[in-house]
Formats: C-alpha cells, structure tokens, sequence
C-alpha cells in the first residue's frame, strides 16, 4: 500500500501521557501499556475511531477506562486495533490499557525490542514502536513516558530507558525493577529501551548555563577503553551546540549505549542514544582515522538530534529531511569546526557526488521531500540526508550565517514541542530575514541535480567580461516537466597565475569590489557583466560547492590545470584536478576503443606534482588532490559504461602519474613516516593519508624500490589506518606476502568483531579477478554470519558497492551473487536486504550485456514470493523507470 504525502490528515486522538511496564524474557516479554489519551481538537472531526498500531502481536487483555472489551466490541488485524468511536462516544478523554507479549530473540529483522548478543535493545524509528505494544506510532502524537523494566538481575543488571531514572528495587522472587520518566512528550520513535550486562564509562558536562549533566556510555565489558575518543566528541557536540546555535541539553543524564547488531548508524532516542559499536568504540591499533571521524560526526549528528529532531520532531515522515538534513548540516558543520573546513567540504562533496547525484540521476530519484512511499525505511537515502543538508547549506550562504541563526531561533522559539513540516522551517527562515523563500521550498519537492551550464566571453577593448549561466533539470520518475531552482552560486574571476580580479557588475558603484561574491540564480538562464577586468579571466563558479549542481563550465584543459595550480578557492581547485582526471580517463578509454596506446599528459601529472611539492597545502587536501576520479563517478559520465574499459582507464592514469611522480612520492612517503604518539587529530590524520596515497601510487609501480613498501609497512604499522592502507595494497596484489599479510591479521583480530569487520571488506573489494570466488568462500568462513549487519555490509556490501570491476564481471556472478543474498536477507532482516539492492541501480547506464543480465536479477527477485515490501519496492522503483 502506498502511503502519501497530499493524504495526511491529524490524528483523532492524541496521547498525553503513556505508562509502559515490560516484563523482559528473551521469548515472552509482556508489554502492558496504559495511554491516556485526549481527543484531538484539531481533527478533521467524525473519525473518532481509536486506532492504534499494533504489528503482528497479540491481544492479551484490552480494557477501556477501566473496563475490559471483548474482542468483539473491537477490530483487530495484523496491523491495527480499533476501538470504535462509539464505545467511548461523548467522552474526551479516556484510558486506554493494552497486555500484548513479544518475542525479542526471535526478532532477526533488528526492529522493535531485540537482543543484540545478550543485550535488550530497541530501534523504534520509523516504524518499530508497533512492535512492541499498541500504540498510535505516527510522529505527530507525542507523550510523556513512564517506563518500568522488569528482569533477571543476574543477565540485565543494567535497565535503561528514557528520560531519569525515578525508582528501583526487587521483587520478592528476586526479580529487580527500574521505572524511568521522560519529562519530555515525545513521539513513540524516539522511544528507547536497554537491558543488558554492560560495562559503564562517566564523565560530566557543565551546561552555558551551570547545570551538571552526567554523561554515560554503556559497552560490552572489556571495551571500556575504546570509549575515551566517543566521549570527548559528546562533550565537544555539546559546547558546540551551545556556541553554534544557543542550544543547551535538557536532561540530567545523557546516555549512549553501543550494540554490536544494529541495521544503521545510531538512534537519537531521547536521553538515550544507541549506537551500532563501529561507531563509539575506537583505539589507535583498532581504529582507523576514518572510524575516528566518523564517531566524531554520528555522535555529534545524534547528539544535535536533541534540539533537531526531538524538541522539534516531524509531522508525518514525509518530513524525514527536516531533521535529518539540517542534523546532517549540523554535524558537517561542527567536524569543519573541529578539523579543516576545506578538506571536510571537499569529502562531503565527494560523498555527495557518489551516493546521492546517481540517486538522483536513475530510478530511485525523488524529492529530498518525498511524496509518496510504500516503506519509509527506503527512503533514509542521501538524498533526505545529503542533499537535504545541502539545501540548508544554500539557505546559509543565501541568509548568512547570522541570517540563518536567526530563522533556526525563530523555528525553535515557534515550534519547541511540537511536530513541525518543511514549511514552518521555510517560513521561521524566511520571516526571520524578510525574504521570499517561495521559490526556494522548491528543492525540496522537485527531485532530480540541475546542471548549470556556463559560457564567458572577454572584450579586451571594454575590459568587460560576460557570463552566461543556464539552468535544467532532466526529468526524474513521475516528474517529466522542471522548474528553475533558486541557487547561490558564489564565484571569482581569476587571472591565469590565480590572481583574483575585482568583480563589479555593469550598473554597481566602483570602489571596495569583492574578488569572491555570491550571485542568485533563479531564472533558466542569466547573464552577468562584469565591468572594469583588465585581463582576460577564468571564472571559478559555485565556489566550495555552492549548490548541489552539475556545472559544466565550458573550460578546457589549459584552464582548469592553470586552477588547479592556483584557485584561491581550495575546493575549486580540487575540483579542477577532478574535471581534468575525468577529462584523461575519457580520453583513455576512447583510445582503447580503437586500440591505440594510451597517451600521457605530463603537463597534468606536472600539475599533480606542483601541488604534492607546495608546502602552503594542508597534507589531507593534497591526499584528494591526487586521487582520480572513482570509477562510480565514471560510469555516470557515459553511456553502455564498460567496468573493465573504466578499470583499465583508470589503472592506466595512476599509473602514469605514479611513474612521473615515483622520486616525489617517494620521498613524501618517506619524509611522512612520522612514527612517535599516534593522535587521531586532522593533522596526523592528514599526513597518514597523503602518505597512504603515496603507498597506493607507488604500489602500481612494478619497481624494485617500491614492490616491498606495502609489506614492510603492514609489518611495521602502530596504528590501524596504515595497517590498513598496507592490508589493501597487498590485497591486490599477486605476492606471497598478501596470504601471510591476511592470516597474521586474522589471527590476531579474530576475536574483534568490529575489526574482523575490514578483513572481510578489504578482501571484497579487492581488484584481482578471483575476488568473486573469494568473497563467494568467505561467506563459509566460521566467522561469517548473515545475522550481523555490520558482516553483512563489510562483505556483501563491501564487494557489491566497493568492487566496481569486479562485482560487475561480464558474466553477470557478481549479481547473481548479490540477488541471492538479497532474497536469503530478505527472510530475516528486509531492512538490510533493501540496502544492498541500490547497488543495481545503475542498471540502465551499463552496456547491453550487463544491463540484461543486472535486469534479469531484479526481475527475478520482483518475481520471488513471499517478498518483504522493502525489496518489493525498490525492486519494483529498479525495474519501472
Ligand atoms: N534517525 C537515525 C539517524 O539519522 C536513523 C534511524 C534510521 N533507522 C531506520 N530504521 N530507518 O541518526
Ligand atoms: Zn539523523
């Protein structure tokens, strides 16, 4: 059934305040839930059914202000319990009391209340809540939770819920009880239960405004010392949300619990955040400097869920970006406050451009506000993340920082406590600066990158200089015809050594000229003259990635070499290196189609070169700089895309730069090898990675003074990331030492699941064309399971979205494979079985061979029965576009 946006109507009856007692068993936990619920003065009126959510469970008892119903005074299906209006008619409030029992170590598909190991644990959002009691699970109903837990003090001594924890104690068999209150109405996601035997890591945080907050994290015993990292990134979120956006915590405690089976991330539940373990746990012989940023960002992110999220939560999940996209812009914000702006800007584009731009490119495009789903877990996409942070982004850059302040006070002053939509966001943005945001709001409804095309011309005589910009947006799925968008493109003009001209529009006063300004686009196109240019200049548009757009800027070789060597804007002159590295492997792979020898550009590796010399550069930014387009990016630049032509190109390129550069690479990856304290910090992390890519390039180099550096470095590594870097390297390769690199890393790993995690992954994503037959072994490995979706993802994932050459084998194994996994998936966990199959998205942009053998998967899996409506859908969005 699809469930759309235009049929939201508010809900008849609301709840003001709820009491949950659940009595734990692995495989009878009984739920009682008593609501007290209210008629809602905002209904539509008429429909004033109860109903509630209930998926799959059983009535045990029902009782209506105190009297019990019997199952025919009722309605009751798989899904809902009705009480019929007239049962409670005339009445405006009433209590509702409802005894279910639940299974929690039967539940595999890791929603509602599981066991993780032997750890109690619940993901409730989007739709967990129902099943676990009965209950109105939709966002817009938010109470005020009583949870008492009830369990065997010997396995649960810890029982954590919401909110403070207001009383405990033993029964007289012994059992032990905890009761939690949650001050805060909530809507039932944010609703969050832990019980287990847990090892606890405190500290202590001081509010702006005095107030003491005890932090907690809760871990598997022994993992008590991977928690230092996660807890200082709490404690700096914290500040940061203070001094950033004026907002203070509002509980006593904040808690964080990592689990070791969790389909996603982590879960913002009020005062009691859980975390998937990849995500907390950290040391420097376990972690790598990624594993540290991404802590760092997803505690931060959760975190910043308390004002954005929870103090406003959403109507209806058609609002997912609302807190998701300003969350995301939030924390991206906060990690380029903590480390560099412009190395974390580039990898935000870089992320942006590999996961949401084919999104919105293929058939599972759809506004950052959707209008419709069948399974709104589908739809935690990049695109509501992502690209839902970059409208934020734009409405900073349009509104200024203070400007943007301003409208987020106004929206927290306005709807603190309540269930908010993308337009009250628009509208506290908008009236809080005096603008016209009507054209703007259309990003989030119309789906689908614009690409901006431009076009200058230089007048020597008039020294003016005219810019024709021109905007389009292709249709997308169900959205044949598009709107101009309303964008920022912040832009200079610079000369061919760099230097930045003044920019004075025709028309504008002369006098302090910006050499950097953002100019709006709203039209299709626009034309813009800039008078007084003394040279003929080269036009660096949508600076730090202004808008989320394909430019096609109508530079050619010379020019964008001539930016990569000196934009004043870091990001631009990033992407001029991209553009160029994309321009080359176009070239190469057109002259493998005629069987020419590839040629070399040495005036780009030259270019590569200046910038691995330039001791100005942040070593992190020259790490990107280096590194050539992915062969993902590839494949959406071209049509019948040839994965072995795009690896061949590819391997080709690096291997020539790494050739022209090997004696400067060398001596960076020498001069790098700084050994002493290992500090996961942004500097150090900077010069492991530029040193790392250097090991990479110099490894494809079949020259005696580099054959070994893989192997001596996996040997001499402290500290996982240059583990790592080493292990992957040798992965590839064809060498005694990859066997002895993989078992001595086993052996010594196989007791860490979070690490045992990267050898399963660093083995399906490597290059060598048995990794099918190796991934295919692996899944026989002792240590592989389909029940963990961290293993899952390492693996199947690993090589379905991180092997593009060898997942897409011309024999089609590679998706065979995958729709296997899938439909084995899809029994126990839909959920993760619906997060592998995008990997098949791209379908229609492969040459006719592969096309028909990815399409014949997905047709085969839309055609298998019984099929969660998870799969079926994104099958279904797959084949119909
Ligand atoms: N709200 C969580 C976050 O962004 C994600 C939860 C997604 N879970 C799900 N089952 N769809 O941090
Ligand atoms: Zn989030």
């Amino acid at each position: 059934r699809t469930i759309r946006l235009a049929e939201y109507s508010p809900p008849a009856w609301l709840v003001d305040e709820v009491a949950l007692d659940i009595v734990l068993h692995p495989d009878r936990t009984r739920v009682t839930a008593r609501l007290s619920m209210r008629r809602n003065p905002a209904a539509a009126g008429g429909a004033d059914d109860i109903v509630l959510d209930g998926r799959g469970l059983p009535l045990l008892a029902l009782k209506v202000d105190g009297r019990a119903l019997s199952p025919g005074e009722i309605t009751k299906t798989d899904e809902t319990l009705t009480v019929p209006g007239g049962l409670v008619a005339g009445r405006d409030r009433v209590s509702v009391e409802t005894e279910t029992e639940i299974a929690p170590a039967a539940n595999t598909a890791l929603e509602g209340l599981y066991l993780s190991k032997t750890c109690y644990c619940t993901q409730c959002e989007a739709h967990g809540f129902r099943k676990i009691t009965f209950y109105p699970d939709r966002p817009d109903v938010l109470a005020v939770f009583r949870t008492r837990i009830t369990g065997d003090p010997a396995k649960t001594p810890v029982m954590l819920s919401n909110g403070n924890k207001v009383g405990e104690g033993t029964l007289p068999d012994g059992r032990a009880w905890v009761e939690w209150h949650d001050p805060f109405p909530k809507p039932a996601y944010l609703f969050a239960l832990v019980a287990g035997d847990l090892a606890l890591v405190e500290d202590s945080f001081t509010t702006m405004s005095g107030r003491e907050v005890a932090l907690q994290i809760y871990v598997e015993h022994g993992n008590e010392d991977r928690t230092a990292y996660a807890m200082d990134a709490l404690k700096r979120s914290m500040r940061w949300d203070e001094e950033a956006y004026g907002r203070e915590y509002d509980l006593d405690l904040f808690m964080i619990v990592a689990v070791s089976d969790f389909n996603m991330g982590a879960m913002e539940n009020k005062g009691l955040n859980i975390f998937n373990a990849k995500y907390i746990l950290a040391k420097p012989d376990t972690a790598t400097d990624l594993d540290y940023a991404l802590i760092e960002g997803i505690i931060a992110h959760e975190y910043f869920h308390n004002w954005t999220g929870n103090r406003v939560t959403c109507r209806d999940w058609f609002q997912l970006c609302l807190k998701e996209g300003l969350t995301v812009f939030r924390d991206q914000q906060f990690s380029a406050d903590m480390r560099s702006a412009p190395v974390k800007r580039i990898e935000d584009v870089r992320a942006l451009r590999a996961r949401q731009f084919p999104e919105d490119a293929g058939p599972l495009a759809h506004p950052v506000r959707p209008e419709a789903y069948i399974e709104i877990n589908n739809f935690y996409t990049a695109t509501v993340y992502e690209k839902g942070s970059e409208l934020c982004r734009m409405l900073h850059l349009l509104l200024g920082a203070e400007g943007f302040r301003k409208g987020t006070d106004l929206y927290f002053d306005r709807h603190d406590g309540e269930a908010a939509t993308v337009e009250d966001f628009i509208a506290a943005m908008a009236e809080a600066n005096g603008r016209d945001l009507s054209q703007f709001a259309r990003w989030y409804s119309q789906a689908g990158t614009p690409v901006v095309s431009a076009a200058g011309t230089y007048d020597a005589d008039a020294r003016t200089y005219t810019l024709d910009v021109r905007q389009t947006t292709r249709p997308t799925p169900g959205q044949p015809a598009k709107s101009p968008m309303h964008m920022p493109m912040r832009m200079g003009l610079v000369g061919e050594d760099g230097t930045p001209l003044p920019l004075r529009l025709q028309g504008e006063e002369q006098g302090d000229t910006p050499t950097d300004r953002v100019l709006e686009l709203t039209g299709e196109s626009h034309r813009f003259v800039f008078e007084g240019v003394d040279r003929r200049p080269i036009p660096s548009l949508f600076r730090g990635f202004s808008a989320p757009v394909r430019l096609e800027t109508g530079l050619g070789e010379a020019e964008d070499l001539k930016l990569l060597a000196a934009d004043p804007d870091p990001f631009n002159r990033w992407e001029a290196g991209q553009r160029h590295g994309r321009r080359r492997l176009l070239a190469l792979m057109g002259e493998a189609l005629v069987q020419k020898p590839f040629s070399g550009d040495p005036d780009f590796c030259e270019g590569l070169g200046a910038v691995l010399a330039d001791e100005a550069l942040d070593p992190a930014f020259k790490a990107l700089a280096l590194q050539m387009p992915t062969a993902h990016a590839i494949v959406q630049e071209v049509t019948d895309a040839d994965p072995d032509a795009i690896f061949a190109a590819r391997q080709a390129l690096q291997a020539e730069i790494a050739s022209h550069l090997k004696a400067p690479l060398l001596a960076a990856y020498e001069r790098l090898s700084g050994a002493g304290d290992y500090s996961p910090d942004a500097a150090d992390a900077g010069r492991r990675s530029l040193r790392n890519v250097a090991l990479h390039y110099l490894s494809l180099l079949d020259d005696p003074d580099c054959r070994d550096l893989a192997a001596d470095q996996f040997r001499a590594a402290d500290n996982m990331t240059d583990t790592m870097a080493a292990l992957a390297t040798l992965t590839n390769m064809e060498t005694p030492a990859r066997e002895e690199a993989l078992a001595a890393f086993y052996d010594r790993f196989k007791d860490d699941e979070l690490v045992l995690d990267k050898w399963f992954s660093v083995q399906a994503t490597s290059w060598r064309p048995d990794a099918l037959q190796q991934v295919q072994t692996l899944t026989g490995h002792p240590a592989f399971t389909m029940r963990v979706p961290n293993r899952v993802y390492a693996l199947i994932g690993g090589f379905a979205s991180g092997n593009p050459v060898r997942f897409h084998g011309s024999d089609g194994a590679g998706y065979r494979f995958l729709a296997d996994r899938v439909l084995m998936l899809d029994k126990t966990n839909p959920m993760v079985a619906a997060r592998l199959l995008p990997a098949l998205s791209a379908w229609k942009r492969y040459e006719p061979g592969r096309r028909a053998l990815m399409k014949a998967e997905l047709e085969r899996i839309a055609a298998t029965e019984p099929l969660s409506k998870d799969v079926y859908e994104i099958a279904q969005r797959l084949l119909a576009a």
